[in-house]
């Protein structure tokens, strides 16, 4: 497939979003000769730059030790072109731009070609783009895939609003939405862990797993895009998309095949089986100064109003009623300004039935997604040696020891490339969205409109009061009664 010539447009060239993420993910597959062989990138953006100014701004965020060469290479696909978001005559401009590149690499224009469409925006601009895209530079001659960020609305009815208004416009075929946690490795490893070892899947069920908790932590606060996150909260920024998604599957029963819509049905019939979340099944939290005071509280930021109610934190517990999961509580967790970075998947399994030792821990399946992609079986043995006691252990896979040469790509660098090869697996549907929405949409409107105050925790904290108790009340989580604590071998 990198035979066909290609065409990346980054809407939104100058913003952060690409500088971050979309340059250094096509910068990284070039340099692992993943892009197509017939390449042009042009960015797009408002601001008038020159190109050297531009080049600069690519790689700005590249890793301080790439190889010149490799730079080099790469800048010399970029191009860009200076337009507003709303004027056909600038996209015009933009498909003039697309042709000369094309005419200058000798590519015939009957033979295949793709045109990708990243749209690096703020929502506010997505359907206006979407729309000059399609009317100005859309060409049918060639496989044109468009790819949007979150956020897609920001309730149900929004959110169906943006579908209906780019479905107008594109085909369900065309359209990749991105939740980058869908790149992630430990997230991809998912569907291989659990089709592809019988000992995973024979007690993936309610008969074996008691509860499950995946939790998202970050031990900073939203300094600098207070603006932005006021709008939204944690619900909407993680749970209703990276949180929902990564639950779905976890809990998905095993796909016809590994085909997209295969995947993305069996996810979808998760989603389908999940109630809208109750305010009583949820804790909601805001995060105020740190205890030595040398960390600002959410309120504190002067784009914050100071009367927001807008949860920094929030804890839910949902069930998915089907006959794998029926009576297993999920519980999902995210929060900012928190103790450690730290993205898990925690699945503790039930009681040992009629056990020869008393009061025995439960085992548990953890799946650390980041920092340091892991996935460890907490594991009670003999404690070794001449004591018959016993000691809680792990079986352990750390993949930088275990995988000594492996760089773990970023997110953003997989999904680009599925882009590329027009696989939609890692990419979320229409009805899944809208199924995502569903459940969380209630919740939020009743939160926004009896004002619900969040609980107050301080920056650095492990969240609210009453976080963890709140676990092991509402769904009978079971500490492990023996000593443990698992850290990533060196
Ligand atoms: C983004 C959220 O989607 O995901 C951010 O908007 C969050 O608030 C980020 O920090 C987390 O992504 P990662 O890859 O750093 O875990």
């Amino acid at each position: 497939k990198l035979d066909i010539p290609t065409t990346i447009v980054v809407f939104g060239a100058s913003g952060d979003l690409a500088k971050k993420k979309t340059f250094p993910a096509l910068f990284h597959l070039f340099e692992q000769n993943l892009l197509p062989k017939r390449i042009s990138i042009v960015g797009y953006a408002r601001t008038q730059m020159s190109p050297e100014e531009f080049h600069k701004r690519v790689i700005s965020h590249f890793k301080n030790d790439s190889k010149k060469e490799s730079v080099d290479g790469f800048l010399n696909l970029c191009r860009y072109v200076s337009g507003k978001y709303d004027v056909a005559d600038d996209f015009k401009r933009l498909r003039e731009e697309i042709e000369n590149q094309e005419a200058a690499a000798n590519i015939d224009k009957s033979g295949e070609r793709i045109h990708v469409y990243y749209m690096a925006l703020p929502p506010s601009v997505f359907v206006d783009v979407a729309t000059q895209v399609k009317n100005n530079v859309y060409d049918s001659s060639c496989i044109n895939r468009l790819v949007i960020e979150k956020p897609f609305g920001h309730d149900l009815e929004s959110s169906r609003n943006l579908s209906e208004d780019i479905g107008a416009l594109f085909n369900e075929s065309e359209v990749f939405r991105i939740d980058h946690y869908l790149g992630k490795e430990m997230v991809k490893n998912i569907i291989t862990l659990r089709f592809a070892n019988v000992f995973y899947e024979a007690v993936w069920n309610r008969h074996y797993i008691d509860n499950i908790q995946i939790t998202f932590k970050e031990p900073f606060g939203t300094e600098g895009r207070g603006g932005y996150f006021d709008e939204f909260g944690i619900i909407r920024d993680v749970m209703q998309n990276h949180l929902l998604q990564v639950l779905s599957v976890v809990a998905m029963n095993q796909p016809k095949s590994l085909g997209a819509e295969d995947v993305r049905d069996r996810k979808t019939e998760v989603l389908q089986r999940i109630l809208p979340i109750q305010l009583e099944d949820t804790l909601l939290g805001q995060y105020v100064k740190s205890v030595d005071g040398s960390k600002p509280g959410y309120k504190d930021d002067d784009t914050v109003p100071k009367d927001s109610i807008t949860p920094t934190f929030a804890q839910c517990v949902l069930h998915v009623d089907n006959d794998r999961w029926r009576g297993v509580p999920w519980i999902i967790k995210a929060g900012k300004a928190l103790d450690e970075a730290k993205m898990l998947i925690r699945i503790q399994y039930k009681d040992m039935p009629n056990s020869l030792f008393p009061n025995l821990a439960r085992n548990e399946l953890v799946i650390q997604v980041s920092p340091k992609e892991s996935m460890y079986i907490k594991t009670i043995v003999k404690e070794p040696g001449l004591s018959t006691n016993l000691a809680m252990s792990e079986l352990d896979l750390t993949y930088k020891t275990r995988y000594h040469d492996v760089k773990i790509p970023d997110a953003y660098a997989t999904l680009i490339l599925d882009v590329l090869n027009g696989d939609h697996s890692n990419f979320v549907r229409s009805d899944e969205l809208d199924e995502a929405w569903r459940i969380f949409t209630p919740l939020l409107h009743k939160i926004e409109s009896e004002r619900i105050k969040p609980l107050p925790y301080e920056y650095g904290s492990r969240g609210p009061e009453g976080t963890y108790q709140f676990v092991e009340d509402r769904v009978g989580y079971k500490r492990t009664g023996l000593e443990y604590h698992w850290e990533a071998p060196e």
